[in-house]
């Protein structure tokens, strides 16, 4: 009889590495590349036999890796909160557990949000661009003026979750009106921040900018398509730090086109790591490698989490966090 082990699918940080050696009760083995992910072959290869796959967003973990893995697989844990990359109803029939890692990289998450309103808003990134030129300046009551947030702009938050509500917080602070959608809009904390809670129709037409936080699922793909943006304010931003699917990304390159929308902010992408073509190109349009999470302590907290919640599981108790369907 073989021994256990755990596939590991991109090693983590040293100290996340440290401690998974220390408390998995199982052999690990890391997929030795640190620049990418294991190629499909690698992936199929490093779940053979494995009770436990600790894996990334960036590996699909579908009905062949489950069938490659074997019988004796008996957790999957995802080193994110969004787990769209997991078929979790193919792991379920298996008997399998699927963990992810809420909580944990909210305020990061919500960190990078206002980062990305305040960069499109007040055109950091464009002006840092034009100075770069070289080109010369000098101070004007008209250049790169923007969005005052604080002039009762209107954050629109769509599925104010955990992480909407982090970027709430972050929102009121600067003297935003917040509406939202979503399972806590009508919250005591909601209340206490002055969120208004309104249906996707009403925030989209009443929001200077539009966040997006909720889950891909089948229902959410293309949740933003052209009638949404063309029902968006004219001059109004989106803000994408959930999943890029969620998105019409040709739809939103129209509306940028025409001037309907003035700019967006984009962590994620469609087809991720693509960046589109026409996005990419846009001034009013900053583009970031999904970085949300991209916090040390915070990517320390999710390695950590999703060992525990293996660990856990190969002891023959309940995992931390199982995903819900
Ligand atoms: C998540 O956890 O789902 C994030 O997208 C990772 O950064």
């Amino acid at each position: 009889m073989p021994e256990p082990h755990v596939f590991l699918t991109r090693p983590l940080s040293e100290r996340v590495m440290r401690g998974a050696r220390e408390s998995l009760p199982a052999e690990l083995r890391v997929h030795a590349g640190i620049d990418g992910p294991p190629s499909r072959e690698s992936l199929l290869e490093g779940s053979r036999g494995a009770s436990g796959i600790i894996t990334m967003l960036t590996e699909k973990i579908d009905e062949e890796v489950l069938e490659a893995a074997g019988p004796q697989l008996r957790v999957v844990a995802n080193v994110a909160v969004g787990f769209d990359n997991i078929d979790v109803e193919a792991a379920g029939r298996r008997g399998v557990i699927v963990t992810n890692t809420p909580g944990v990289l909210d305020e990061a998450t919500a960190d990078l949000t206002l980062a990305l309103i305040l960069s499109i808003a007040r055109r950091v990134v464009e002006a840092d661009r034009f100075v770069r030129t070289g080109r010369p300046w000098i101070w004007g009551p008209q250049s790169f003026v923007g969005l005052d947030l604080s002039a009762g702009a209107t954050l629109g938050i769509v599925g104010l979750g955990r992480i909407g509500m982090a970027t709430a917080r972050r929102a009121h602070a600067f003297g935003m009106k917040l509406l939202a959608t979503g399972r806590r809009a009508t919250s005591q904390e909601a209340v206490r921040l002055g969120v208004e809670a309104v249906n996707l129709e009403q925030l989209l037409a009443r929001s200077d900018a539009v966040s997006l936080h909720c889950p891909l699922t089948r229902e959410t793909r293309h949740l933003i398509g052209a009638q949404e943006l063309a029902t968006m304010r004219k001059g109004s931003y989106l803000i994408n730090t959930a999943r890029g699917p969620l998105v019409d990304e040709e739809s939103l390159a129209d509306a940028l086109e025409s001037g309907h929308l003035a700019g967006a902010g984009l962590d994620v992408h469609e087809y991720e790591p693509q960046v589109n073509e026409r996005l990419r190109r846009m001034e009013q349009v900053v583009v970031l490698p999904h970085i949300g999470s991209a916090g040390a302590a915070t990517r320390d907290a999710m390695g950590t989490m999703a060992v525990k919640n293996v660990a856990e599981v190969l002891l023959g108790r309940p995992p931390l966090t199982a995903v819900a369907l």
